[in-house]
């Protein structure tokens, strides 16, 4: 059966891409950011995942406001980056695993998660972003499986509906007949809003209460509603959401093997971190 090796959840900023094109690593501004993923790297070389699960949330690239599943799950052999309009350089195509895709849909339709599913599917910088801190260069070690959550437009699926997604994720690839080594990854977050009245809003004492929250208390933020969510951590830090759901797919024990957070990347308090399953 396949094996899950651990959860790594990031947040995501167009300006990761700029920096990389531009490679600022050692820039002052960057470097504490950058230099954050060393252990991460290390990790991935020892561990060698086959295959990624990626939890993010499109921002308008590949579904718009006309048209807004609450849950997607991409079934393509390939994914495209394309313009998003922030000027950064696209990257290289992602391979997909059809195989893992087509064994979470039918696994989590059949819990009654009602997906959208996608045969084509472009991914914007809350996959490239990460894909490319774990593997610079875009040599991509990992196919890939994309898993989309609407955090764009109201209403958004609750912190408890995307921890029972997560949940159902692992114990699904857990039950994959197959030998790969597969990794789940959370985009997004942590506390920044872009936009309106609170624009440059970041909350360090709710982030840092999310991170602690989820080595020690993981279901904790479940107990937020979704506006709750954002008026801790603003319109767009909801993507934590991303998070939630990457750790649950590791059921309720894990550890914390490397953790950075640092204020801020762009707009946004910019966080790191890697749990393994324990036991
Ligand atoms: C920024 C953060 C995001 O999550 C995003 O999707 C776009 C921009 C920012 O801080 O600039
Ligand atoms: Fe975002």
């Amino acid at each position: 059966m396949a094996q899950i090796l651990g959860a790594l959840s990031t947040s995501h900023v167009p300006a990761i891409g700029r920096a990389i094109a531009n490679k600022l690593q050692q820039d002052p501004y960057w470097k504490p950011y950058f230099d954050g993923w060393a252990p991460v790297h290390r990790w991935l070389a020892e561990h060698k995942p086959d295959v990624a699960v990626v939890f993010y949330n499109d921002h308008g690239l590949n579904f718009f406001l006309d048209k807004m599943p609450t849950f997607a799950i991409g079934a393509a052999p390939v994914y495209r980056n394309a313009d998003e309009g922030w000027g950064i350089p696209q990257v290289a195509d992602f391979a997909g695993d059809q195989d893992l895709s087509w064994h979470l849909i039918e696994q989590l339709v059949g819990e009654g998660f009602d997906l959208t599913t996608c045969q084509e599917m472009l991914v914007d910088h809350a996959v490239t972003n990460p894909l490319q801190m774990m593997y610079p260069g875009q040599a991509w070690g990992a196919r890939i499986v994309p898993v989309c959550i609407n955090t764009v437009q109201f209403p958004l699926p609750s912190a408890r509906r995307c921890w029972a997604l997560g949940d159902a994720v692992g114990r699904a690839v857990r039950a994959w007949d197959s030998d790969a080594r597969v990794v789940m990854l959370g985009s997004g977050g942590l506390s920044h809003q872009l936009d309106g009245q609170r624009a440059g809003f970041i909350n360090k004492d709710f982030d840092l209460a999310f991170l602690e929250s989820l080595a020690h208390d993981p279901r904790w933020a479940t107990r937020f509603d979704t506006r709750q969510l954002v008026e801790q951590a603003g319109t767009q830090g909801v993507e934590l959401l991303m998070w939630l759901a990457a750790r649950a797919a590791l059921g309720d024990k894990a550890v914390r093997v490397h953790q950075n957070y640092h204020i801020p990347i762009s707009n946004t308090a910019s966080g790191l971190l890697l749990m393994t399953p324990s036991g």
